[in-house]
């Protein structure tokens, strides 16, 4: 089988790497791809939202495997793109409908989506520009922090919480008539708070049936104790000390399978990656938000420990027979450490020469994931403000974590940073 993987990140580098394992695959492109995935795949220079260069790649490599990484081309509507036209009917897309991909696309959507199947959420009202002064009365029933939230994509900063209602009040206005998220903030969702713990779960579906993937936490501010700005992501583990049989049967029961059957319902294609963060209250899941994809850095310890062949079972995925799929799930934990560029996640230079990555042993247990590099003249250069994550497995998540951190210090750059207390939150 022919794979195309679009996308540049540590998500894609994963991905990459588990099905270049596959018996059943035969070539392995990734667009754009980056100085890791050369070394499993081959790159194709593209850019992803444009689809008639996305066509050509997949004609002329003879592609029968599609698999599409990052949102923003599912939600500008790839698989719809490539489902009317006859002459890729054989092929295979692992990325959901432009109709499915606005449960990540609004959160307006999703909301009323949640609501409509019952799938339980933090209470909310949406409002735009004509409703800004009911949307500030609203505020002020509401006890604090408040949470606001830019209805479009808005790159993971769309979302505000803040202590102080006029404050609120202010942002609120801020979003719907200055634009302060373009287009994303024309319509803003305001919801209650939610107080818990957070957790990502994955769901592979074929739209009518699922498997449920490792479970992963992430660390999203970018200094240590969660402090400072939020980023893409600074490191996770998988799987969830805190998400144990009874509450997984939960988010299962509660959830997954009723987000599931409401897509089914609604008869709308979604054949990929549903990816759930949920906010644990007490002994309750809420959902915060859908994804329509893998998280990353998520990817880097959820995939690894999927042991059947990852191809296969995206290619069964893609025919509708997930149901024939027993999924095997390796009991070792897994903890991956991102390093960044230094000023990440706001302004930071590229282009700083990567060095040592020829210092980590080449063992099964540690894995060099490269998610914002680039190769130029036989050097890997920095090409992102998140570079490298290192993921290790373990017996615990604390000696995953441990072995992660070894092989972190080998690895240098100019300005390179990483949160040094990953897991110190769980113990
Ligand atoms: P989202 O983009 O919807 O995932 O929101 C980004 C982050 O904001 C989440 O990962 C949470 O940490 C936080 N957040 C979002 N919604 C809520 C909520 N209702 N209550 C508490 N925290 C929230
Ligand atoms: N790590 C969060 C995300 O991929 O959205």
């Amino acid at each position: 089988m022919n794979v195309l993987i679009l996308g540049s990140g540590g998500r894609e580098h994963t991905l990459a790497h588990q099905i270049s394992k596959s018996p059943k695959c035969e070539k392995l492109f990734v667009a754009p791809g980056n100085a890791g995935t050369l070394l499993c795949a081959t790159n194709i220079e593209l850019d992803i939202i444009d689809f008639k260069e996305v066509a050509k790649a997949v004609q002329a490599n003879e592609i029968n495997l599609l698999i599409v990484g990052p949102e923003a081309p599912l939600v500008e509507g790839i698989k719809d793109y490539f489902d009317e036209k006859e002459e890729f009917k054989n092929l295979k897309i692992i990325g959901p409908s432009k109709r499915g991909a606005l449960l990540e696309g609004s959160k307006e959507r999703a909301k009323e989506f949640m609501k409509t199947y019952q799938v339980p959420t933090a209470a909310y009202q949406s409002f735009s520009k004509d409703t800004l002064e009911a949307g500030k009365q609203f505020l002020s029933g509401m006890k604090p922090p408040y949470v606001l939230k830019a209805d479009g994509l808005a790159g993971g900063k769309g979302v505000l919480i803040l202590k102080n209602l006029s404050e609120a009040q202010h942002e609120l206005e801020n979003m719907l008539t200055n634009n302060k998220f373009g287009k994303a903030s024309e319509k803003v969702v305001i919801e209650e708070f939610l107080d818990g713990i957070e957790l990502s779960v994955f769901v592979l579906t074929d739209g009518k049936n699922y498997l449920i993937l490792p479970n992963a936490k992430d660390y999203k501010r970018i200094g240590e104790g969660d402090t400072g700005l939020n980023t893409g992501g600074m490191g996770a583990i998988s799987p969830v000390p805190f998400a144990d049989e009874a509450f997984m049967k939960k988010v299962d029961e509660k959830i997954v399978r009723p987000s599931i059957d409401g897509l089914h319902k609604e008869a709308i294609d979604f054949t990929g990656f549903l990816f759930i963060g949920l906010m644990k209250v007490g002994d309750e899941p809420f959902v915060v938000e859908y994804n329509v994809r893998m998280g990353d850095p998520e990817t880097e310890v959820v995939i690894p420990r999927i042991k059947n062949d990852l191809l296969d079972v995206l290619s069964r995925t893609a025919e509708g027979k997930i149901q024939d799929i027993q999924l095997e799930v390796d009991s070792k934990h897994a903890a991956t450490v991102m390093m960044v560029s230094g000023g990440y996640p706001e302004a930071y230079e590229k282009d700083k020469i990567i060095s040592g990555l020829d210092k980590v042993e080449e063992r099964s247990d540690v894995f060099i994931c490269h998610a914002g590099t680039k190769s130029k003249n036989d050097q890997v250069l920095t090409n992102g403000g998140r570079v490298i994550a290192v993921t290790a497995f373990g017996d615990t998540f604390q000696k995953a974590l441990v072995k992660a951190y070894q092989n972190a210090e080998h690895i240098e750059f100019d300005k390179k940073f990483y949160r040094k207390d990953l897991g110190k939150d769980l113990v």
